[in-house]
Order: structure tokens, then C-alpha cells, then sequence
């Protein structure tokens, strides 16, 4: 009658892929306690770690649920606990996790009615209360692990990316909160054909990398020609940190959904923890309070 979840960190776009890839953290996420009760509908009881709503409406997890149980309609309803660990406005998905968390606990609660993968239209809900759009970037890695694709939205179609097994995440969040809406407030609404090549050629190459375990070859489409030149001036120490992880043997860097969280991908532990300790040194010699994560992809 009661489930535990880890509701995990996620990085979208991972450079080429905005709004379309995204990947899972295995060791940074929230936690979260989604039990049956009596009543119908959804009650959060406690949040532990950030301000958020407990009005189910306006709180990511009750939306994404309240989504869920609209085509289900059980006999009883939901009390959801929240423990935050990341930080809102971080760029690891912080709403992503919360909205998957609630959705995976309830489908399990119910008797897993839905496939995971069908999950994700439901969280999708989520991101929509959070930031004005129902972008799945985010909550469809944080439901399926590792990498995914969102390869049409309309209809939705999510497809899991296999990945090499030595690929590492490094993840440095400076301090500050960036809200994903103001970072997508940023954006052009179109592309010129030329970016567009350069941007689907990119996307087109990290895929066939990841499949193919040809680390060169994600590093060469570890590259936006779209959103990065736009974002990046909202980042403090944004060209210094992606450079050190260059430096340091990245096969590429970039920002981790939309900023201000910056990530770098590559080839094994000891190179993501050189890397790690490269952006810290960044920080710190311009005292901007940071947190870093290694993860493995
Ligand atoms: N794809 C989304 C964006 C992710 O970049 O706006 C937000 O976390």
C-alpha cells in the first residue's frame, strides 16, 4: 500500500538534442513516498527540502498524477511525500523528477495499469504546471534510465538509446536559479536551414556514437548551433568551465537542460573525476558557490 521511489536527475538536450534527448543520473534524485488512502484524489503531506506547493494543483507531482488518475479513476486516492535533494531552477530536472516520481508510484500502487513508457505523457503534465511547456526531455529518461529520444511529440513516441557502458557524466551547478522559462524565453522561434543542418547532422552522429560506442564520434556531435550561443551568456563562467572540461579529456560539454547546471560527457570514472575537479577550480577562483556530480550515463 506504500511504495518508495528514487526519483532521479535527468540532463536534457545534451547539446544537439533540444527538447528531444535526455539522459538519467543514477546517484543525484529526490525521494519520494506515494501510499494509498481512503480518500479519492491526491493529497501532498509533507515536502522536505524546498518551498513548493502542497496544493495538489499547483504542485508538478499532483498534476502529473491528477493526469493519470483521470483515466483510471480507482475507488481511493493517493497521499504523496516529497524529499528534495535538487535544487528547482538547477537544470538536472528537478520538476521532471518530482512528475515522474508520482506518476511511477501510482501506476505501481495501481497495479501497473500503464507501461512505463506510457507514463510519460502523464509527467509530461508535470513540466507543462512548471514551466508553460510540456516538454519531455527530462521526464522520459528519469522514468526509462539512460538515454532517450523524444522523436516526435505528436504523436508522442520515446525511444530508449542504448549507450556505452564507460560513459561518464560530470555535472557542476553553480549556485544560481535559472528558470526554465526564462531560459526558453530567450530562444528564436526559427532556425536558419543552415543551423538546422549542422543541428540534425549533430544529433544524427551522437546517436550512431552511443549505438556504435564510438566515444570520437559523441564528441564531435556534442555541438548546438541552436540554443547554446542564446543561453550561454545567462551561465556565470560558462566558456572558462566547458573549456577546463575540454581541457581535461571531455568528449564535450555543454548546458545541462536550460542551464544553469553544465555538463560534460566522457570516457570512463577517473576522466569525469578530473574533469569534476577542473570546473570546481573554475568556481572557486571566482568564489560562485557550486555543487558537482559524477554520475555513470
Ligand atoms: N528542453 C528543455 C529546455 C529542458 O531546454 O528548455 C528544460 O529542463
Amino acid at each position: 500500500n506504500e511504495i518508495k521511489i528514487f526519483c532521479p536527475a535527468t540532463i536534457a538536450n545534451l547539446s544537439c538534442g533540444f527538447d528531444v534527448l535526455g539522459l538519467c543520473l543514477d546517484n543525484v534524485g529526490d525521494e519520494m513516498v506515494v501510499r494509498k488512502s481512503a480518500e479519492k484524489g491526491i493529497r501532498i503531506t509533507k515536502i522536505v527540502g524546498a518551498d513548493l506547493p502542497l496544493e495538489t494543483e499547483n504542485n508538478v507531482s499532483g498534476v502529473a498524477g491528477l493526469a493519470l488518475l483521470e483515466t483510471v479513476n480507482p475507488d481511493f486516492g493517493f497521499e504523496i511525500e516529497i524529499y528534495k535533494n535538487i535544487k528547482a531552477g538547477s537544470g538536472i530536472g528537478s520538476s521532471a523528477a518530482s512528475s515522474a516520481g508520482a506518476v511511477f508510484g501510482i501506476n505501481a500502487l495501481l497495479g501497473y495499469p500503464y507501461q512505463t513508457k506510457d507514463l510519460v505523457q502523464f509527467a509530461m503534465q508535470g513540466e507543462k504546471l512548471a514551466c508553460g511547456n510540456a516538454h519531455a526531455d527530462n521526464v522520459a529518461p528519469a522514468l526509462l534510465g539512460g538515454f532517450t529520444l523524444v522523436r516526435s511529440y505528436s504523436p508522442l513516441d520515446i525511444i530508449k538509446i542504448e549507450s556505452p557502458s564507460e560513459l561518464y557524466a560530470t555535472v557542476v551547478h553553480p549556485q544560481i536559479e535559472l528558470k526554465t522559462s526564462d531560459a526558453r524565453s530567450v530562444l528564436k522561434q526559427t532556425v536558419s536551414l543552415k543551423s538546422a543542418i549542422m543541428q540534425w547532422g549533430n544529433v544524427g552522429g551522437l546517436i550512431a556514437g552511443l549505438y556504435t560506442q564510438d566515444y570520437d564520434l559523441i564528441g564531435r556531435s556534442l555541438h548546438d548551433e541552436i540554443v547554446e550561443p542564446l543561453r550561454s551568456v545567462l551561465i556565470p563562467g560558462f566558456d572558462s568551465i566547458k573549456q577546463a572540461a575540454l581541457e581535461n579529456g571531455a568528449l564535450g560539454s555543454g548546458i545541462s537542460g536550460s542551464g544553469p547546471s553544465i555538463f560534460a560527457l566522457s570516457k570512463g570514472a577517473a576522466t569525469a573525476e578530473k574533469i569534476a575537479k577542473a570546473m570546481c577550480e573554475v568556481y572557486e577562483a571566482i568564489n560562485l558557490p557550486y555543487e558537482i556530480h559524477v554520475s555513470k550515463v
